[in-house]
């Protein structure tokens, strides 16, 4: 794909239908944007996974809706061809009135693309609300790290015939919500398969197999920056790449062969 032409909703739309893989890292800051396009990157996830990665909180639950302007502002400030999605945190999208508010404030001063929240089916009155106002969204099913504290942990989601049908029931009501993504996060590989087959819009995977229609990891992550014990599904691609430049590339290559994520990065 040329770094000269921006990419659109469109552009990954095209993508699921002709099978091309979408090479997603999640970003935060100016630096890191330019070196991302640069390697080919088309979707930027400015998540609140920054509330760990930057802020050192334990999770994302701390994060406000300032830290995701600040961050996101400057991911734009640079930002030329990816197509940008800014995480709504936690207890941002309570309301359709609140989540309006703050999604119209991630556009219009954080420069977003269109915002993502967490959650299904409960979701989709929130999803029509702000799709209803042109505000792209994109869905968040499986392991939700909003949530964790609901579960006891990070733990891989829809094991069971029960909580697979849940998550497929979830993606489908999002999408006829009006979202026009969705990530899968931390779900087995058949059940990703199955969403992906089963929605029209574009699924991007973490933890979640290769058959999604692109993949995305925490850039300190796959940078191999983050400590302490990581999921299965990480790998760190600057081992063996010699700078992070090169291991920026040798991901983008990775997710587009189909390389990666491998069968043991799945679950
Ligand atoms: O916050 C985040 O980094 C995310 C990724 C899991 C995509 O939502």
């Amino acid at each position: 794909m040329s770094d000269a032409i921006p990419v659109t909703l469109e552009t990954l739309q095209d993508m699921k239908q002709r099978g091309e893989k979408i090479a997603s890292l999640t970003v935060y800051d100016a630096g890191f944007t330019r070196a991302l396009e640069a390697a080919g990157v088309e979707l930027f996830i400015i998540g609140d996974s920054l509330g760990m990665v930057l802020l050192g909180y334990d999770s994302t639950v701390p994060v406000t809706m300032d830290d995701m302007v600040y961050h996101a502002a400057s991911v734009a400030r640079v930002g030329r061809t990816a197509w940008r999605v800014v995480d709504l945190p936690y207890r941002s999208y309570s309301s359709p009135q609140l989540a309006l508010a703050n999604a119209t404030r991630l556009v219009e001063q954080a420069g977003a693309h269109m915002v993502k929240l967490e959650g299904g089916t409960a979701m989709a009155g929130i999803v029509e609300t702000l799709a209803a106002r042109d505000i792209p969204v994109c869905g968040h099913v499986g392991l939700l790290p909003q949530s964790v504290t609901d579960y006891g942990g990070y733990r891989v989601q829809g094991r069971d015939a029960d909580s697979a049908a849940a998550i497929l029931a979830d993606a489908r009501a999002l999408e006829a919500a009006g979202a026009g993504l969705l990530v899968l996060e931390c779900i087995p590989a058949t059940l990703a398969g199955e969403i992906t087959a089963a929605v029209g819009i574009p699924t991007i995977g973490i933890g979640a197999g290769p058959a999604c229609d692109g993949q995305v990891l925490v850039l300190y992550d796959m940078l191999g920056i983050t400590q302490g014990r990581l999921p299965r599904f990480v790998k760190d691609f600057v081992a063996g790449a010699g700078s992070i430049p090169a291991a920026l590339r040798a991901y983008v290559g990775a997710v587009k062969t189909g390389a990666y994520p491998a069968p043991e990065h799945g679950y």
